[in-house]
């Protein structure tokens, strides 16, 4: 399962990509506002950062001005993933980006027939948001389990990348369906460590370690 950080600040980004986890990373247009950069500096020194796809989103609504943003967002690096929404504008620029070999990520998605089109026209990423539906008192999950069922039927390449993670039971659950991709922002990903059981077993170990007075370095 690959790691993508959702988020555009650096110094979080950095901090993760030092683990060596870190596959790749998405954006959007509320985090890049957050961020308070200019999309392409910032972009630019994320692509700096990680190895893998990092997805940027165009703004336009129609289909030409789509492909327009994504090849002038393709000049940023190598490794951009042009993110387009999912509509019918969106699912035609993904057919003409992708068949130029850009990589495209279908953003937005919250049903399984979105799912399919996003496939067909050649997305490399298509992204369910798993917490907005739960928020809404539908089931994430289900549709990423969906998904995954659809795409295996049809041995459809498009990698299933689980957006909108607000805990860490999201990213268990979504390796468990199989996701091949999470994005999340990285608090959530720095918690998947955290187990109390753990922290109690290393102070005993220390403290019975500390009586034998030995050393190993
Ligand atoms: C995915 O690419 C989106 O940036 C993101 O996961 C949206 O998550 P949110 O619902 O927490 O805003």
């Amino acid at each position: 399962m690959k790691f993508f950080a959702d988020t555009a600040e650096i110094d979080e980004i950095r901090e993760l990509a030092d683990t060596g986890l870190l596959d790749g990373v998405t954006t959007n247009p509320s985090l890049i506002m957050k961020s308070g950069r200019d999309i392409k500096e910032v972009t630019k020194e994320i692509c700096a950062l990680v190895d893998g796809p990092v997805s940027a989103e165009t703004v336009a609504l129609d289909a030409e001005g789509m492909i327009a943003e994504g090849r002038e967002l393709a000049k940023i690096a190598e490794n951009i993933a042009i993110k387009v929404p999912l509509t019918w504008a969106g699912i035609k620029a993904c057919k003409v980006l992708s068949g130029e070999g850009r990589m495209v990520n279908v953003t937005l998605c919250f049903s399984a027939n979105q799912a399919i089109l996003a496939a067909k026209a050649g997305a490399t990423f298509i992204s369910p948001f798993i917490g907005r539906l739960d928020d809404i008192n539908l089931d994430g999950m289900e549709l990423i389990e969906d998904i995954r069922t659809i795409y295996d039927n049809y041995g459809f390449e498009t990698q299933i990348l689980a957006a909108s993670i607000r805990s860490v039971n999201h990213i268990a659950d979504s390796a468990r369906v199989g996701a091949d991709v999470i994005t999340a922002p990285p608090a959530v990903i720095k918690k998947m460590v955290a187990h109390p059981l753990t922290d109690k077993g290393l102070d005993a170990f220390l403290a019975d370690w500390g009586k034998t007075g030995q050393k190993i370095l």
